[in-house]
């Protein structure tokens, strides 16, 4: 069966690219990263591209007068390397409304929050600062709203006592490497579909278990 044809947008450190290129790299894995793009020239997942063989593209915003003209230099190297579906993996620049219609359903992105709570930037500290017991980490499409959409797999990651944003933010990242893969899968599998604005996936099983914290 073909593989489904993915892109990867990043802007910087590259560990959720590494995580899907490894998942990818399994011979029964239905997708594979046929461009990396990168909005900075010296993002560091680049060479993670580049170690993998995979074809890279720099499209700096800075080059383009408009965030339009920027999106349309994506939107041709994404045509020309006939990408079905978009990975954002901190990809720092908030897309229009329009390329996001354009690619409505095709596009998905990876959050260090459990959605809807804690949109935006410094999510764990502000988890941190709200006395959650849980954080985590959603992949979601994306819509036109920044971090909303429906949300398609979400890890949950027990806040610790005597944690830190920086703790914290490292066991929830070991967290996004597992659900980005696996909500790769899923999608290239032809089991996701967007009903309402929710998701609904084929055959999936969720945990048999509430999982408290404390435990006691
Ligand atoms: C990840 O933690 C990702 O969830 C976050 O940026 C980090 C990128 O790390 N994305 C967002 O905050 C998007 N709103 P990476 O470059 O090592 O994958």
């Amino acid at each position: 069966m073909a593989r489904l044809k993915v892109a990867v947008l990043i802007s910087g450190r590259g560990s959720n690219l590494q995580a899907l290129i490894e998942a990818c790299a399994a011979p029964d894995f239905p997708a594979e990263i046929a461009l990396v793009i990168s909005n900075r020239a010296d993002a560091k997942g680049l060479d993670l591209a580049a170690k993998a063989g995979i074809p890279r593209a720099v499209i700096p915003h800075r080059d383009f007068a408009t965030r339009e003209a920027f999106e349309a230099a994506i939107d041709r190297a994404l045509t020309a390397a006939r990408v079905e579906l978009v990975c954002l993996a901190g990809f720092m620049r908030l897309l229009t409304p329009e390329f996001v219609a354009r690619w409505r359903d095709r596009l998905v992105n990876i959050h260090p929050s459990l959605l809807p709570s804690f949109r935006g930037l410094d999510t764990h500290a502000r988890a941190l600062a709200a006395g959650v017991r849980f954080a985590g980490c959603t992949v979601h499409f994306v819509r036109a709203e920044m971090d909303e959409g429906p949300i398609i797999v979400q890890a949950a990651v027990p806040v610790l006592p005597g944690d830190d944003a920086e703790r914290l933010a490292e066991r929830v990242l070991a967290a996004e490497h597992r659900a980005y893969p696996l909500a790769l899968r899923l999608i290239a599998e032809g089991r996701v579909t967007v009903r309402d604005e929710r998701v609904e996936i084929a055959g999936a099983s969720a945990p048999p278990e509430t999982v408290l914290n404390p435990q006691r």
